[in-house]
């Protein structure tokens, strides 16, 4: 593992990675590997802030997201790889954290009362979907994390993270790095529907897709809503379906289909086959990556347990100087030393 710099990063455990996970995080996190420490986890405590009524697919989604991860190219030699739930001082951080941060702290984030009104079919009106940005806070800190790569989506979070450090430092002493978000350059990446790609909004392709599954989606994407008909000139700039050439096509292919969109020499529904191709193409590899990762459950256990003992110690590390600053450091007399 590269030394110097620590980078710390995680996925909800709630399903199969999407390209808007992949070009908005995960792929900046593949590039990082060489240049820092990276720590990156599977968040299935967090996915319990807004399922906590079905629990039933948590496990399962958290190896569906690993192998996702290292279709992707996230390598267990060079980067931690570990399971939240395995590293139990993210619950001991995130309760000592909870005591110094404000009410009014956490029930200002935008995300807080906007997921509580676009999910409204779950009741979000619980202490733990409110401590939801404590809990990311507890997970970077417990690493001294200097970096952060997320997508803008995660800015609310990451500015509450740095507040929560600076007031903790302030009383404790200076046991934390100020956590950095490091954005990803990443176009937005839109769903067929031309929304933000989303798993909530059923919009999404996930990097498992098949090509069938692909080309079905690829069909019913929102195309130029100016473009009425075939004869009309297109508008590559602003239609959702070149947004996906800028992500996966050549530089000749999205030349051609610019020019000949904007002359009308190409059609709508020609061009959602060839996108359907282009996408086919870059996911396939990866699709067949996945297939072997998630084909050996055992190995995927194995991987989450060794990344997450690799994590402990640095957690357990960071605990120490935690309860030092927090004067929670009880000097046991030698022979009665508990836990040992
Ligand atoms: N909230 C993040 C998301 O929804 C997931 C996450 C949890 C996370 N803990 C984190 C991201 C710590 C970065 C650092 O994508």
């Amino acid at each position: 593992m590269a030394q110097g710099n620590v980078v710390l990063s995680g996925n909800r455990a709630t399903g199969r990675l999407h390209l808007g996970n992949y070009f908005g995080a995960v792929k900046n996190w593949v590039d990082l590997q060489d240049k820092y420490r990276c720590y990156y986890f599977v968040a299935d405590w967090h996915a319990l802030t807004t399922d906590y009524d079905d629990t039933t697919h948590i496990a399962d989604n958290s190896l569906e997201v690993l192998a996702d991860w290292l279709a992707a190219g996230l390598d267990p030699e060079r980067s931690v790889l570990f399971l939240q739930s395995l590293v139990p001082e993210h619950a001991e951080l995130h309760l000592l954290l909870s005591m110094i941060t404000p009410l009014g702290w956490l029930e200002r984030v935008p995300s807080y009362k906007e997921q509580i009104r676009e999910l409204k079919n779950r009741d979000l009106s619980t202490y733990g979907f409110l401590g939801y940005p404590v809990l990311q806070t507890a997970d970077i800190l417990l690493y001294r994390a200097d970096f952060v790569p997320v997508g803008q989506d995660q800015a609310s979070h990451l500015e509450l993270s740095r507040e929560i450090t600076r007031r903790f430092n302030r009383r404790f002493g200076d046991v934390f790095p100020e956590p950095k978000a490091l954005f990803t350059p990443t176009p937005k990446v839109p769903g067929v529907d031309g929304r933000k790609m989303s798993k909530s909004y059923g919009n999404a392709i996930d990097l498992a897709d098949t090509p069938d599954q692909i080309r079905a989606k690829c069909r019913s994407m929102f195309t130029d809503p100016t473009r009425l008909r075939r004869t009309d000139a297109g508008h590559p700039e602003t239609c959702n379906l070149f947004a996906f050439h800028e992500l996966v096509s050549s530089p000749e292919i999205k030349e051609r289909v610019a020019r000949e969109c904007r002359l009308a020499q190409i059609g709508c529904v020609d061009d959602k086959e060839l996108i359907a191709d282009q996408l086919i193409a870059f996911l396939d590899p990866i699709r067949r990556r996945r297939e072997a990762f998630a084909a050996d459950r055992g190995e995927l256990l194995n991987i989450l347990r060794k990344g997450s003992e690799q994590a402990r110690e640095r957690a357990a590390d960071t605990m120490a100087r935690v309860r030092a600053g927090m004067r929670l450091d009880y000097e046991w007399p030698e022979q009665e030393r508990l836990g040992e």
